[in-house]
């Protein structure tokens, strides 16, 4: 993979309008034939990549479809929604029932069925709590072939993405920490997502393509005024 410099990528993601667009860019460009996504909900991002990356032949799809009783988040709905959700992610990625792998369960009950070392990519949009994304990184990463990428959502400014009575996202910036400590270069790109690439002959570089990600720091994160208060007010 040839784009981790500033350049390579502005110029990558020019027009591009969403997420989508942007990750179906990226996995062309990298020709990635096999894949996991964490977190799958009603199999909105699953359909679009299916049907729009010309090299994919594997498609893991990895998600509980079920109320947790310990995950503090809006997307964690009643039983009943979830069997519908469910239902709609089937028939959603059905079109591609020979490429998708529906691995039902937590990313780290069921990320053991993934061969090591057999992804190009894994998209991690599942729990993004500190918990959550902190499991999601360290279980994934073995997952993944020597220069291929994990990319995720949800790499906020602010830990308060969702009211106040939620737990933090704190995808950002936890994930530039996991990026130093494996000596691994990540690249923060735009539509709040990231990309980290693994490499082991790399080293630790954090390239933001936004300009929105200078300050690193948890004291630092651009959060609102009330919200400012509130984080303040629980340290
Ligand atoms: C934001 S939604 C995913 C949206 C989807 N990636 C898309 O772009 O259309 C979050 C999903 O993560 C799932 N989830 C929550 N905790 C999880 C975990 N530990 N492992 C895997 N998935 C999880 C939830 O069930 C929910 O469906």
């Amino acid at each position: 993979m040839t784009m981790l410099n500033i350049a390579n990528i502005q110029e990558l993601l020019r027009d591009c309008n969403s997420r989508f667009d942007l990750w179906i860019r990226l996995l062309d460009l990298h020709q990635v034939r096999s894949m996991a996504e964490i977190g799958v909900w009603k199999g909105d991002f699953s359909a679009c990549i299916l049907r729009n990356c010309r090299y994919i032949d594997r498609f893991y799809m990895i998600d509980p479809w079920a109320t947790l009783p310990d995950w503090n988040k809006p997307f964690n709905v009643a039983p009943e929604m979830f069997d519908d959700i469910y239902q709609e992610m089937h028939e959603k990625t059905g079109f591609a029932s020979d490429k998708r792998v529906i691995l039902r369960g937590r990313s780290k009950e069921v990320l053991k069925y993934i061969p090591d070392e057999s992804l190009d990519f894994a998209y991690i949009d599942g729990d993004h709590t500190l918990r959550g994304i902190t499991i999601d990184l360290i279980k994934v990463l073995p997952k993944i072939k020597q220069g291929g990428i994990i990319g995720g959502d949800d790499f906020t400014t602010t830990p308060w993405q969702h009211d106040l009575r939620f737990e933090p996202t704190l995808v950002f910036p936890y994930s530039v920490y996991f990026a130093e400590a494996m000596d691994l270069p990540i690249l923060a790109l735009p539509h709040n997502q990231f990309l980290i690439k693994k490499d082991a002959a790399a080293s630790f570089s954090f390239l933001d393509a936004t300009g929105k990600y200078a300050d690193t720091s948890l004291k630092g994160l651009a959060v609102g005024e009330g919200t400012r208060l509130k984080w303040n007010t629980c340290s």
